[in-house]
């Protein structure tokens, strides 16, 4: 008989919107018990959302994990209780030229997607190694098998999560604790929104309803899986991105990242 969820306690990062919003309905409906993170005061409206799809406590945390401070507050919420499962998915982009990013900017997209993460999966992954048990899910992405121009940091992020994802899983593989690698392609959310690229072929295009993307790689980390790459294309891609050198992935990605070069 599968073992219950109820009353385990989950952590989801980025649960204010977009994916992250999805994963956290996903435990909630699982009647979890959830601490959900985001950095601005919207996150406090989920709480209620969530504990009405079945979560029987939530706590909505405001906290910018960019920071060390930031994961620390997140941390001390979280307290003694062992955590079930890691979701550590909060992330955010920029469009731009690199060099024509403000620094402060561009290095607010590393420390998220890259410091505040690994600071947070190594402060609370121990505490799970040391309980024996546990699931932790980052969300990487397919962007990580490809340079990106206009993207350059945010793909160099990405790519590090896919490999970090990879490696730790490894580390873990004997201690009952699992690490899955959510690799979505692009998806219907406000990322596109807030990195400013709404006037790209990647920002206009169709793209995958962020429920099932969620769904895709919550099943996937209950099941102890590895990564999960959403989407056919994106299945193709990856494959795709193995056989071809990066200067022609890098090539063949511009012109879905440059303004003004929507498809008519
Ligand atoms: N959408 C795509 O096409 C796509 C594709 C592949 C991978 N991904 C990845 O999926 C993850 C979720 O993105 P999404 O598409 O769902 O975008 P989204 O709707 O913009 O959601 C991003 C979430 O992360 C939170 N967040 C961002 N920076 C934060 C910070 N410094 N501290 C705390 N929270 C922060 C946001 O909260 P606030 O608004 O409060 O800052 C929001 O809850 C990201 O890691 C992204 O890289 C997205």
């Amino acid at each position: 008989m599968a073992q219950s969820n109820c009353g385990k306690l989950s952590l989801v990062t980025g649960a204010s919107t977009g994916i992250g919003l999805e994963l956290a309905k996903c435990c909630a409906r699982d009647r979890m018990d959830l601490v959900i993170v985001a950095d601005e005061p919207q996150i406090q409206d989920i709480a209620a959302e969530l504990r009405a799809l079945g979560a029987a406590k939530v706590e909505a945390i405001e906290a910018d994990l960019s920071n060390e401070r930031g994961v620390d507050k997140l941390i001390a919420v979280v307290g003694n209780r062992p955590v079930e499962h890691l979701i550590a998915n909060a992330g955010r982009s920029l469009g731009d030229a690199f060099l024509d990013q403000y620094w402060q900017a561009a290095r607010h997209v590393a420390d998220t997607n890259v410091i505040g993460t690994i600071y947070l999966i190594h402060a609370l992954g121990r505490r799970m190694r040391d309980a024996g048990h546990g699931r932790i899910l980052i969300t990487g992405s397919s962007a990580g098998f490809m340079p990106g121009r206009r993207q350059a940091v945010y793909n160099g992020t990405k790519a590090f999560l896919d490999s970090f994802a990879c490696a730790l899983r490894e580390e873990l593989k004997d201690t009952g604790v699992t690490v899955t690698c959510l690799m979505p392609g692009a998806t219907e959310t406000e990322f596109f929104n807030r990195a400013d690229m709404m006037d790209t072929e990647v920002g206009a295009e169709e793209k995958m309803d962020p429920a099932d993307v969620a769904r895709q790689g919550y099943d996937a980390m209950m099941a102890g899986k590895g990564q999960l790459i959403t989407g056919w294309k994106n299945k193709m891609q990856a494959t795709m991105s193995h056989m071809i050198p990066a200067g022609q992935l890098a090539r063949r990605q511009a012109r879905q990242t440059v303004p003004g070069m929507l498809k008519h």
